[in-house]
């Protein structure tokens, strides 16, 4: 089962909640186009929110099955990769759902599935869908293509990218990460490892013993590391949201949370909603 990280974990829930019911007000208008979800990281359909398992929440899949008004999704593909959570939740969804049937709960890993996704999207057939894709990991198990693979489709992209959880943990204080530290990031961010280290490491004004000038890790890594992710993001949608900052009970930023579309007026919804549950 999926634990509860915090409050952090129901306000990013509210906030995507909100975003769908505002995105369904618009795309109600146009009951021609079909409207697809995507769920990369679906969990199992429930949320531990205490040890002993008694305490469940209902998890962002069911959530989103329920929503109906003023219109619902037309086909909705949930993606796990531990078979018992994706077992568990295709359990959970056949259940309380009957009578929805193009809902799809898939085994596997994301980064394939966002390569299908497009791959299903760039077929003449499907070029009508719009959709959202929600993107929710516990670290940086996303790579950078499959989030490039996403370009030029009719989708908003809602992520959670772990500036503080793990990107920071990559960027070492004392020394200089190691070599492959760099590459991981340069894989997640979609950029090379030398970028990673010029971004996040800068010369000390101090000289050592011999003279040289020593690379320091920057002050404020975790907000530039969300700010080369909305770059980045920029890179591929028209639009990017301010991204809503999730912290944990010590107040440190663990996760940004950004949306992304090719539509200016759903970035300006999305900025409105982030600004409400930033106070
Ligand atoms: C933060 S939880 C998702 C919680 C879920 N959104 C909910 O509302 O309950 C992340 C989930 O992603 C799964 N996961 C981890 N790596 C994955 C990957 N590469 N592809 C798909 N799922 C993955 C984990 O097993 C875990 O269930």
């Amino acid at each position: 089962m999926n634990s509860f990280g915090g409050k952090w974990t129901i306000d990013k829930i509210e906030v995507f909640i909100r975003y769908l019911k505002a995105y369904m007000q618009i795309l109600k208008k146009y009951p021609n186009w079909p409207l697809l979800y995507f769920d990369g990281f679906a969990g199992s359909g429930e949320i531990q929110t205490n040890e002993d398992e008694v305490n469940l929440m209902e998890g962002v899949a069911c959530r989103v099955l329920k929503l109906t008004e003023p219109r619902a999704f037309d086909l909705f593909y949930f993606v796990e990769k531990d078979l018992d959570k994706a077992s568990k939740l295709k359990a959970i969804i056949d259940i309380q759902f009957p009578n929805i049937q193009n809902k799809f709960v898939s085994w596997g890993d994301c980064n394939d599935k966002l390569l299908s996704l497009a791959a299903f999207l760039r077929k003449n057939e499907n070029r009508n869908y719009r959709g959202i894709v929600f993107i929710d990991p516990y670290g940086m198990q996303v790579n950078w293509e499959s989030i490039e693979a996403l370009k030029g489709f009719h989708l908003d992209l809602w992520i959670l990218v772990p500036t503080g959880s793990a990107v920071n943990r990559l960027l070492c204080r004392k020394k200089i990460s190691p070599e492959n530290w760099f590459k991981s990031l340069g894989l997640f961010f979609g950029v090379s490892p030398d970028d990673i280290k010029d971004r996040f490491y800068k010369p000390s004004k101090q000289l050592n013993l011999f003279e040289e000038s020593e690379l320091r890790k920057i002050d404020r890594a975790v907000d530039e590391a969300a700010m080369l992710y909305k770059e980045r993001l920029k890179t591929v949608f028209k639009y990017v949201s301010n991204p809503l900052e999730l912290r944990n009970s010590k107040n440190n930023i663990i996760f940004h949370f950004f949306m992304a579309s090719n539509v200016e007026v759903a970035m300006k919804i999305a900025n409105d909603i982030v600004k409400t549950s930033n106070r």
